[in-house]
């Protein structure tokens, strides 16, 4: 469904590429989360993915190579910058309508992509005053409503609170549920592990680690790359850590 060979990309004036030779391959409907700290390429892979930058070397196969390529959903980190409409019932019909259905039907889809994730009883509201976990809601809803059969999930955690992180978890559940392809992009493990069938890892844009999410807590450094281990467990004030041991920061 996806497959990336020796795909690099060099930003002018950069030593180091963003993203140096990685390859792999994704079946349909697998759910993979990409990690790797600030700066490791994550983002900079998400748009080789979906076509919206070139790598400098290298290739990306969408597709089974037959038929034209399945359409790639994205769902941006700053929700903000993906809503075009005035309300979310404009803002999901935007993407059908581009693809030629007529208002109506347009608007049919979208409802229905709003009802899915829990916003169609807001429908009708300023679009631009939504909160951020119903931002991104908005922006899967308007995903769904294209029907893209890979959906690129950046960040997707990033300022939400516990409740808009389940929320946003129900919603890869079911996209799961419909054999969607997934691909999430997050440095918070604990959040997301437990859902995904693949892990790999960017450190430095390589590609460090690729395996089972029970291989990666037994096994891989993951500290070493820069990502806290999920597995950390709190019982008093004292285990509340988040500071690096005296002279080792990371
Ligand atoms: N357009 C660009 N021009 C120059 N350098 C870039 C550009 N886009 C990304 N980079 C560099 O590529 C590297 C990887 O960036 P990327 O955005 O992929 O990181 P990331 O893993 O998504 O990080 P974060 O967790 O902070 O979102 C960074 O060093 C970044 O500065
Ligand atoms: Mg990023």
């Amino acid at each position: 469904m996806i497959e990336v060979s020796r795909l690099t990309r060099r930003f002018p004036g950069s030593e180091r590429p963003a993203l140096e030779n990685v390859s792999f391959r994704i079946n349909e409907g697998e759910c993979v989360v990409v990690s790797g700290a600030n700066g490791s390429g994550k983002s900079v892979l998400m748009s080789l993915i979906a076509g919206l930058d070139r790598p400098s070397s290298g290739q990306v196969f969408l597709g089974d190579g037959i038929g034209s390529s399945p359409r790639v959903g994205l769902v941006f980190q700053d929700a903000d910058s993906q809503i075009l409409g005035d309300t979310p019932l404009e803002d999901a019909a935007y993407g059908p309508g581009n693809l030629g259905l007529s208002r109506n039907e347009a608007r049919r889809t979208a409802r229905e992509a709003l009802e899915r994730v829990g916003l169609r009883d807001k429908e009708l509201h300023p679009a631009r005053a939504l909160s951020g976990g119903e931002k991104r809601r908005l922006a899967v809803a308007g995903i769904l409503a294209m029907d893209a059969r890979i959906i690129v999930f950046d960040e997707p955690y990033a300022n939400l609170d516990w409740p808009g992180v389940l929320q946003v978890n129900d919603i890869v559940r079911d996209l799961k549920k419909r054999g969607k392809t997934l691909l999430i992009l997050t440095h918070e493990l604990e959040k997301v592990l437990a859902l995904s069938d693949r892990l790999m890892v960017l450190f430095r844009g390589s590609l460090v680690f690729d395996g089972t999410p029970a291989q990666a807590l037994s096994e891989a450094p993951l500290e070493g790359w820069g990502i806290r281990n999920p597995l950390g467990s709190y019982k008093t004030v004292e285990d509340l850590h988040w500071t690096s041991p005296e002279g080792a920061a990371p």
